[in-house]
């Protein structure tokens, strides 16, 4: 176990853990001494068995909360008995989030209306409940998963990219009204990253994003997870409002 754990005692909330890049990160948060809810969708025994070694391993804990993203009640009926017991949480990772890929006018309104749910709404929900308890504490750090499909537009990826490009939106803003609380938000755009979302896409595009790259390769779930460890972090306890890209140079 390392000596210097740079969230030692502290509490985060990370979503979309059982998995990809999220699941890297809460090994990594764990392995740095942070308390954990694990929030992933549907109860797993075989994940549960996971959390509890993991947690042993560590000497941390790991309480998982289970939601589906784009149901609305569900995120406020697992969220809400932290809020009513005044739960500490000074880190929340929203990391959950889906992909989608089809040009404009293949695309209908309710398909984009549901990216958007899952992708923006339900962070903007969350984040909503979580820093209410962080107000409370005069403390916090919110990190925001968005995607370099945010900043640079790419034809096919009208629903993906804009409802990043909205959530890109809401970190700066967040970052400016809840700055004065203490409360730092901030936005990391990962290029194309190897986990089942970049797996599935098709291998034309995909070679496309990866001859971009300057460094030629996709990223490493672990090569993100450790920016978002830095954010998490007091070392960054000065940084608020910034989208860190993190593609390999483009
Ligand atoms: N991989 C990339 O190339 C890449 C690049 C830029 C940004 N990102 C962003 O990084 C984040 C993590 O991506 P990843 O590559 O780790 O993706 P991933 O391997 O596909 O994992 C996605 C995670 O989100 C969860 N999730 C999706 N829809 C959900 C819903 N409706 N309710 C609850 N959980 C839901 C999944 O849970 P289930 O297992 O239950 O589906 C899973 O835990 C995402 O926000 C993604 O947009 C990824």
């Amino acid at each position: 176990m390392s000596s210097c754990r740079l969230l030692e005692n502290k509490v985060a909330l990370i979503t979309g853990v059982n998995r990809g890049i999220g699941q890297t990160i809460m090994e990594l948060f764990a392995q740095n001494g942070a308390n954990i809810w694990a929030c992933y969708r549907t109860l797993d025994i075989d994940f549960e068995a996971k959390l509890k070694s993991l947690a042993t391993n560590n000497k941390v804990s790991i309480k998982s909360l289970h939601f589906d993203l784009a149901n609305e009640q569900q995120i406020k009926d697992s969220l809400r008995p932290l809020l009513k017991n005044r739960d500490r949480i000074d880190i929340l990772v929203n990391n959950a989030g889906v992909a989608h890929g089809s040009f404009f006018q293949m695309t209908s309104i309710q398909q984009i209306r549901d990216i958007f749910n899952i992708n923006f709404f339900s962070q903007l929900l969350i984040t909503q409940l979580v820093t209410k308890l962080m107000k409370k504490q005069q403390s916090g750090s919110v990190i925001n998963l968005a995607s370099i499909a945010g900043i640079d537009p790419e034809e096919g990826f009208i629903a993906y990219g804009s409802s990043k490009a909205a959530l890109i939106y809401a970190t700066k803003t967040l970052a400016m009204e809840l700055g004065p609380d203490n409360i730092r938000v901030n936005a990391i755009a990962p290029g194309l990253t190897d986990t089942s979302m970049a797996r599935q896409m098709e291998v034309k595009a995909k070679e496309r994003m990866i001859n971009q790259s300057s460094m030629k390769r996709l990223a490493t779930p672990d090569e993100i997870a450790k920016v978002t460890l830095f954010l998490a972090s007091d070392n960054a306890q000065f940084i608020n409002g910034q989208v860190i890209r993190v593609d390999g140079g483009m």
